[in-house]
């Protein structure tokens, strides 16, 4: 058990109190509190954790101030995944919901072990672990774990693609990055039969079920994965609402799960899949009559007043960043879309304890 001083700290709106520990983050302790706060990367990149801090004593590990401008943090913003506490407390909580709130699914350490590598496209690989200590986890779709890098103190955030009725695996879409600490070691290093050690679920990339709102989904590269897991979770749960789902990527070879979006057209009357090329090859030109160019420039052409709907983004960070102004330019509540930015740990490694 840690000696570390523990704090209150007093989160306003909902009205709660969870007392923190100076060795831990703000929104470590809320995890422990079974208390799902706002959050994306957990690393200070992402900046779904911004919230505002009325009083106390915090001090940030480091993040990055693409997350939390210097600006920001002078008149009191906050990330709560990276905010230590040395007095009581008090945060403005600027986004929640009820919904969110108590949706906490309690985070567990599981050992898993590789059951299957199989190459998607020339960079993308799906991962199944199949579980070993438990023998299941909950997780919500659109939730995340973290998985260590074997023989390193290292983890990396990859997202489910299957949904928790296959709670005996876990799924996921991975791209390989050239000397990646993780995803480097799908093509040589990794093998069926390899242990994996995994922690989660995170995330509040899931589906606000509350509103009957249309839905945009944006997607790219292997930002097909939690989106993958929120469509089969409609399926699921005989959800009816209007999806449209712009998923782009780079040349036709760079698709994936067609066959699989195909299939959810047919289940969802109310689904529609739009994959867009951003750099189509000469055969593409020649073969390819579906939609060309940036995913938000697609999206621009395609549609109009959006002021209705409900937006969920999943991706490289420069695809959300360039999707936000324009889908609240075209009406989208800002408090109605949704994200997981795919950010990149690397520069965060050498801050853990
Ligand atoms: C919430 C969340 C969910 C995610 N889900 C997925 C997912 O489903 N699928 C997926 O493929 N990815 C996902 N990611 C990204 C994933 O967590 C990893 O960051 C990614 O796979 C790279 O990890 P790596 O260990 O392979 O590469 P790293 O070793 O972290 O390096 C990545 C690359 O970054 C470059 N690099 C090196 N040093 C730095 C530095 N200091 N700063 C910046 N770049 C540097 C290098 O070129 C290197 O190749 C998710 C991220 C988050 C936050
Ligand atoms: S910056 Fe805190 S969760 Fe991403």
């Amino acid at each position: 058990m840690s000696d570390a001083k523990t704090h209150s700290v007093y989160l306003d709106p909902p009205g709660m109190e969870i007392e923190v520990s100076e060795d831990e983050t703000v929104l470590e302790a809320a995890f422990r509190h079974g208390v799902m706060l706002f959050h994306g990367c957990k690393e200070g990149q992402c900046a779904a954790c911004k919230n505002f801090l009325i009083e106390g004593d915090v001090q940030h590990r480091n993040y990055s101030t693409f997350a939390l401008a210097d600006y920001e943090k002078e008149e009191g913003f906050v990330l709560l995944c990276r905010a230590h506490v040395f007095s009581d407390a008090e945060v403005e909580v600027l986004h929640w919901d009820e919904d969110m709130l108590e949706s906490g699914v309690p985070i567990q350490d599981v050992t898993t072990e590789v059951a299957e590598i199989e190459e998607l496209t020339h960079d993308l690989r799906k991962l199944t672990l199949t579980l070993v200590d438990p023998p299941e986890v909950a997780f919500n779709p659109g939730q995340y774990m973290d998985l260590g890098v074997p023989g390193t103190e290292w983890s990396r955030a990859y997202s489910m693609a299957n949904t928790p009725a296959t709670d005996d695996r876990l799924e996921f879409i991975i791209k390989v990055l050239p000397g990646g600490k993780f995803s480097g070691l799908l093509d040589d290093e990794l093998s069926p039969g390899d242990t994996i050690e995994a922690k989660g679920p995170y995330g509040t990339f899931t589906l606000r079920k509350k509103s009957d709102s249309d839905i945009i989904f944006i997607g790219g590269g292997a930002g097909m994965a939690p989106l993958f897991s929120l469509l089969t979770s409609m399926v699921e749960e005989d959800i009816d609402r209007r999806v449209t789902f712009y998923y782009g990527a780079r040349t036709a070879a760079d698709l994936i799960l067609l066959d699989e979006m195909a299939e959810l057209e047919d289940k969802l009357p109310n689904f529609e899949f739009v994959p867009a090329l951003s750099e189509p090859t000469d055969e593409d030109e020649q073969s390819w009559d579906g939609e060309v160019g940036l995913i938000t420039d697609v999206v621009e052409r395609r549609e109009d007043d959006l002021s209705e709907h409900a937006a969920y983004l999943c991706g490289p960070p420069p695809m959300i960043d360039a999707a936000m102004p324009i889908l609240e330019g075209m009406g989208v509540d800002e408090g109605k879309i949704y994200y997981d930015k795919f950010t990149v740990s690397a520069s965060v490694d050498e801050d853990l304890d």
